[in-house]
């Protein structure tokens, strides 16, 4: 097949203020000067990929607007095929971040062109789909969308890899498709609701009982959780900027499964890949190459 990883979803213009601590409502506080960063959970993932060096396309929407073409600019330049990322009139996505002291974010999203990616776009790129190894998802494009994305997958063959960022319900025909269902402590909480076990593996054993082929719980600076296969072990960092760790992490699972490898052996290489991105500021960024991997 031509591409290892295809991505379908969001790509968006980060907006990065550093704060000592965030505003309460009606109150002002100075930050450090803006910078702007290429990001979006769909693109991070597509650039973790392309970096470490699989054959990548994104299927997606960016604005006519000058934070669309940059986006397209930075993913032509990390090697990402961008032919089937559509021009939609309007605002490209853009996510207003503030990081703090310790490299922890707080993130709006204004989804822009994402929020117009249709069941039709992705019907339309079912060849790109079923061209790849492995589709990869999130939820910051809308959900039929993403639907015709793992439908498309399954009728071609392509094995589906899904984080359900940012958190929302998720019918049980989508998570069927999943192998694995990738989630942070945050979401599995959300998908559990109150039956959620404390302990990471139980809490990972207890996804898959909602249906997913595999799951893997990602728990920051532990690691990682394979259900059924234990912890995996994170390198330790110090955490500058964490935005987009977990896409960093989603999109070199993707890559090692599509290279043919198991997915305790993906999950131990993705975790290295999630700590070598909290080193350095921003999403796509901070994200590592092989060789930078292999020195962690
Ligand atoms: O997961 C991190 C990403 O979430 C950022 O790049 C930002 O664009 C938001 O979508
Ligand atoms: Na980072």
């Amino acid at each position: 097949r031509p591409y290892d990883v295809v991505v379908a979803g969001s790509a968006n213009a980060d907006l990065v203020v550093r704060v000592e601590r965030r505003p309460a409502s009606g109150e002002t506080v100075a930050g450090s000067d803006l910078a702007t960063f290429p990001g979006g959970k769909g693109a991070n993932q597509a650039v973790a990929a392309a970096r470490l060096g699989a054959r990548t396309a994104l299927l997606g929407r960016v604005g006519d607007d000058g934070h669309g073409a940059l986006l397209r600019a930075s993913l032509e330049r990390d090697g990402v095929d961008v032919s089937r990322l559509a021009a939609t009139p309007g605002p490209t996505g853009v996510a207003l971040i503030t990081v703090g002291p310790e490299g922890d974010n707080s993130i709006i999203v204004s989804p822009g062109a994402n929020a117009r990616l249709t069941e039709e776009d992705v019907a339309g790129a079912a060849d790109l789909i079923g061209a790849a190894r492995v589709l990869s998802l999130q939820l910051e494009v809308p959900l039929p969308a993403v639907l015709a994305a793992a439908r498309a997958a399954e009728a071609a063959g392509t094995r589906v890899v899904f984080n359900p960022s940012p958190p929302a319900p998720v019918p049980a025909g989508l998570l069927a498709l999943c192998d694995p269902l990738i989630v942070n402590e945050h979401e599995a909480a959300f998908l559990l609701g109150e039956d959620a076990p404390e302990d990471p593996e139980e809490r990972a054993s207890a996804l898959l009982t909602l249906g997913p082929r595999s799951v893997v719980v990602t728990l920051g600076a532990e690691g990682a959780v394979v259900a059924g296969e234990g912890r995996v072990p994170s390198p330790r960092v110090t955490a500058v900027d964490t935005t987009g760790a977990g896409d960093a992490f989603t999109g070199a699972l993707a890559w090692r499964l599509a290279r043919g490898d198991g997915l305790r052996e993906a999950a131990v290489f993705a975790a290295r890949v999630g700590a070598a991105a909290v080193r350095r500021p921003g999403a796509q960024s901070s994200f590592p190459t092989a060789e930078e991997v292999e020195a962690l």
